[in-house]
């Protein structure tokens, strides 16, 4: 168990994983951050009052200052404004860039050896800006995105095949993004290649529809995008650490000539443990997998551009 993991961000996806956390028992204190004044001490203390009902005897606490986060062992950064109808992630760069350039900043300064898991949009670009921003070394600056797209073509291939979302073993990699790259190749049923229980024609459509995973939702809500997965996914990854499972799962790493790419963030399987990122797996792709993933590469240092141009 940690003694702080904090939130920053208490709107949906960071209330939501502040509330999933404190359901796991994975750390004494749950600090919840954000501007907004009364919001995070307000959810906070509502869900430390959960409490007694649930089973856990977490601490679920909020605040608007950074110092109350001293000492926290990892942060969950969800912080900026989500999509609206008919935005790409991408057109959250600006806005969303600022704000988790100061995020790191006052993370570095108040806790300079956490972990960081970034969930805030466009999400490989804010790894980036994260990283640049805490000067934190690879292994402690990472996203959540593979998860999250993974359990949405989890979910899709489960229905399409009548079988329990548990035995389907599957990885998206690439950006978080148009460009995310399902790996229909490693994707099986209890060790069964997913092709020989499914036409390729009915693949194609789930991996099209995961693409658009988050945008169906933004269209659907129309006033914000998806959450409850969202967090799921984040603390999936926070338990991975905490627990030091040794999980192998897609996440948003910073790329060093892995894969043949450098200077990038982008979703790769890798090892997750108390060391963070442990390890980052290199897989034999095809070669349209290779070329897409190349595709994703550039696609997020296009924004990674544009964030060094200020
Ligand atoms: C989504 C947002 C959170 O994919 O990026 O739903």
């Amino acid at each position: 168990m940690f003694n702080t993991i904090t939130v920053v961000g208490a709107g949906n996806v960071g209330a939501t994983a502040a509330q999933r956390l404190a359901e796991k028992n994975l750390a004494r204190t749950i600090l919840m951050l954000d501007v907004v004044e009364g919001v995070p001490q307000g959810k906070g203390l509502d869900q430390w009052q959960s409490g007694p009902i649930e089973g856990y005897d977490t601490k679920v606490v909020g605040s608007n200052d950074y110092d109350a986060a001293t000492g926290s062992e990892l942060f969950v950064v969800t912080a900026g404004i989500a999509r609206k109808p008919g935005m790409s992630r991408d057109d959250l760069v600006k806005t969303n860039a600022g704000i988790v350039a100061s995020v790191s900043a006052e993370i570095a300064r108040v806790s300079p050896d956490a972990m960081v898991i970034v969930v805030s949009n466009p999400l490989d670009a804010m790894c980036y800006v994260a990283r640049k921003g805490t000067g934190f070394p690879r292994e402690r600056v990472f996203g959540m995105a593979g998860v999250l797209d993974t359990a949405r073509y989890r979910t899709f291939l489960s229905e399409a095949m009548g079988i329990s979302v548990q035995d389907i073993q599957a990885m998206v990699l690439g950006g978080h993004g148009d460009t995310m790259v399902p790996l229909v190749s490693y994707t099986t049923v209890s060790g069964i290649p997913v092709q020989q229980l499914l036409s390729q024609e009915k693949i194609d459509a789930i991996v099209a529809r995961t693409r658009a995973g988050g945008a169906e939702i933004v269209g659907h809500l129309k006033t914000g995008s998806a959450y409850y997965a969202p967090s799921a996914a984040a603390v999936q990854m926070v338990e991975a650490i905490v627990l030091d499972q040794k999980r192998v799962l897609p996440a948003s790493a910073w790329l060093t000539g892995e894969y043949g790419l450098r200077d990038v963030y982008l979703g790769v399987p890798v090892k997750i443990g108390r060391g963070g990122i442990e390890e980052i797996i290199e897989v034999t792709l095809t070669d349209s997998e290779r070329s897409q993933l190349g595709t994703s590469a550039d696609a997020v240092r296009v924004i990674q551009n544009l964030i060094d141009q200020g």
